[in-house]
């Protein structure tokens, strides 16, 4: 098979690193990530809590600095994301307790026409939807997220309604831009991805301008590398879905001096390679994103007892996973 044009993309939090950007003297951070990947997906700035503080608020400073950020380094840009349950303003959390499911619809509707309408046509691939499914395994199976995210929460009696709308409004304000559900755990096929696959289905038999299958791929070295990865693609490609390997690292946990050991680092190679492979296989395969690419930023430590998550150091050494990603397109 041809190769493709495809070409690894990073989050940023442009809040973080971006703002103040000067093309003749970038930081070493600012240098790699202009100069290395073909793509960037803001990592906090276009959640709802950066976005949209106040009620008709909005701060786009972080947001727009990672647009104009990969427009000077003839980037494309991944929005992340619209309808999640994390990284809502206090004010949404605050409101929604009384919210009826109108009430929650124009402030969700309000939103996703503004930030879509904001970015159209600088937008490629929208993570419209993040983590709607709940992993229910107490209760044997897999249900939407009813009651940790608000605005499923107010139209829990038929959120599905609510989701497709949301691709609706956002693809009226940017009819150019992939629309994307995305979620972790939904790399292989597994009781997750079937309700997944069967939640895709119901939207495109609705009509919902849903385009494109989004794994996040936050693999640990803890669990077993499920090998079907291409297997559910393609299921997913065969809906007529784009699919995307959207926010990829590998930890492990680090024994006492905090280093991996040689074996943990030739396994975080090959699950990178792996992942990489089902996406090249599969031809609707999109994008590929890393959630960051150095160690010293990486979402990971802070969340995780786990590190070496990323493909290059905290001082920018580069991993072997870095050559088997960035030398293996
Ligand atoms: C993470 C960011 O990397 C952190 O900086 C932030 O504190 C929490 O969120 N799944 C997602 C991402 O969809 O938005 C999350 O990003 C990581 C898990």
């Amino acid at each position: 098979e041809a190769p493709r044009d495809l070409e690894v993309g990073s989050a940023v939090w442009g809040q973080r690193e971006l703002i103040g950007y000067d093309r003749k003297h970038p930081t070493e951070f600012q240098r790699i990530l202009g100069a290395e990947f073909g793509s960037l997906t803001p990592e906090n700035d276009m959640k709802w809590a950066e976005l949209h503080p106040e009620p008709g608020v909005y701060d786009f400073s972080g947001a727009d600095a990672v647009v104009a950020f990969a427009k000077a380094n003839g980037q494309e840009v991944r929005g992340h994301t619209l309808l999640w349950h994390s990284q809502n303003p206090q004010w949404v959390t605050d409101a929604s307790a009384g919210w009826t499911c109108q009430e929650a619809r124009d402030v969700l509707e309000e939103h996703v026409r503004t930030v879509v309408g904001r970015y159209a046509g600088e937008i490629y691939e929208w993570d419209v939807a993040n983590e709607i499914f709940q992993d229910d395994w107490d209760a044997g199976g897999v249900r939407l997220r009813t009651e940790a995210n608000p605005f499923l929460k107010a139209c829990a009696e038929d959120p599905v309604a609510l989701i497709g709308d949301v691709f609706r409004w956002a693809h009226e304000a940017d009819p150019a831009a992939a629309l994307f559900l995305n979620d972790y755990n939904a790399e292989g096929v597994n009781t997750k991805t079937n309700a997944y696959y069967d939640l895709a289905t119901e939207l495109l038999a609705d009509g919902v301008p849903l385009h494109g299958m989004g794994a996040q791929a936050h693999l640990s070295l803890q669990y077993e590398f499920d090998e079907s990865v291409t297997e559910n693609f393609e299921r997913f490609a065969d809906l007529g879905l784009q699919v995307a390997v959207t926010e990829a690292d590998v930890r492990m946990p680090l024994g006492d001096d905090g280093e991996p050991t040689a074996e943990q680092i030739t396994l975080q190679t090959e699950r990178y390679r792996k992942l990489l492979d089902a996406c090249l296989d599969v031809p609707s395969c999109s994008s590929f994103t890393v959630w960051g690419f150095d160690d010293a930023r990486s979402w990971v430590p802070g969340v995780f007892p786990e590190g070496y998550a990323t493909i290059m150091t905290g001082e920018y050494v580069k991993k072997p996973a870095y050559h088997t990603l960035l030398d293996g397109l």
